[in-house]
């Protein structure tokens, strides 16, 4: 049996054409998902403090916007809406005025190959701030999704490619193809977000969305972040219901949960490397205590290393200039 000196690891790395030729993984423009904010107005860009090098835009710059983000090849976008005026059901969320329909017909019109994805949710545009319809103090699953499914075919009436329920509510995504289907809207996708945990790495957004609850947590339905087998089972019966694609949230601690839903289901997968994830990278880079496109490289492709084929990140258009031939990293 051949072992050292015989058998020397290090003659595969010694160069980085050798490197290069026998890497495992790769990270490429065409993995990512860009989040971007709409918001209502003309002409508004604001930087969120939360997360710097992100801004809240209103539905014309968003149409810019597009086009920057396709000329850098990042194939897709992730929207988010923050409504003018947030009441008990959330009616914002499926108004076919409302800021997120605006913005993707802007975005649609401006980039037609752009795939736009829409977070479908009811948090944003709730008073209460939690992510579907509150009785006597808590979510109530059956009346939220019937919510739930409208606001997603307002947002596919409106031109969205895919829509993306990250409301944790169970059954949602059978009511959302239901509903698409019986509007004919048999070619919209549904990304679900699967395995979405109760995390304290949401932080960053739920300021840049002013979707923090006014009561309570999201722990009656988001998913305990101890539990793994319990993951799979959300995984299972969205396949079920479904879903085209599946989604686990957040991507660095949970890059089991990634690798196990990836070995066990034949779906795209994406991985949201969420806004407490870019933060902390941001700010210890803004320090000078990390080099910020190191980091992220090596974190974006161990999310693809546990087994994400997509990945949506608040860094994708920083990243997607670092991945440019020649680019200094
Ligand atoms: C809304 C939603 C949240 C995120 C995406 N969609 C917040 C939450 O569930 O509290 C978090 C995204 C991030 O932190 O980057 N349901």
């Amino acid at each position: 049996m051949a072992l050292f000196p015989q058998i020397r690891l290090r003659r595969l790395r010694r160069t980085e054409a050798l490197r290069e030729m026998v890497r495992e993984t790769r990270l490429h423009v065409a993995d990512l998902v860009y989040p971007l904010f709409a918001v209502p107005g003309q002409q508004v860009r604001e930087e969120i403090t939360s997360l710097p090098g992100n801004f809240h835009l209103s539905p014309d710059l968003l149409a810019k916007e597009a086009e920057s983000v396709a000329k850098l090849g990042i194939p897709a976008v992730l929207l988010f809406g923050m409504p003018q005026d947030k009441d008990e059901a959330g009616s914002g969320a499926y108004d076919e005025q409302g800021v997120v329909q605006k913005a993707v017909r802007a975005m649609k019109r401006a980039v037609p190959e752009l795939v736009v994805i829409t977070d479908v949710c009811l948090c944003q545009y709730t008073d209460h701030g939690q992510c579907g319809v509150v009785m006597d103090g808590y979510v109530d699953n059956d009346r939220t999704l019937e919510l739930i499914a409208r606001t997603a075919l307002s947002h596919a009436e409106a031109g969205a490619d895919v829509v993306a329920p990250s409301d944790m509510m169970d059954g949602r995504v059978a009511a959302i193809r239901s509903a698409l289907d019986t509007n004919s809207f048999h070619e919209t996708i549904i990304l679900s977000y699967a395995a979405k945990y109760a995390s304290a790495f949401y932080g960053p957004f739920r300021e840049a969305a002013g979707s923090t609850p006014r009561f309570g947590d999201r722990r009656s339905y988001q998913l305990d972040p101890a539990n793994l087998r319990q993951a799979l089972r959300e995984v299972e019966l969205d396949v079920q219901e479904g879903a085209d694609m599946i989604l686990v949230k957040p991507a660095l601690a949970y890059l089991d949960v990634i690798a196990a839903v990836r070995q066990r289901f034949h779906h795209p997968v994406a991985a949201y490397n969420v806004s407490g994830e870019f933060a902390m990278v941001k700010a210890a880079a803004q320090r000078g205590w990390l080099d910020e496109a190191a980091c992220v490289l090596e974190l974006l492709t161990a999310m693809r290393r546990a087994g994400a084929d997509l990945i949506i990140t608040y860094h994708a258009k920083e990243v997607a200039g670092w991945l440019k031939p020649g680019a200094a990293t």
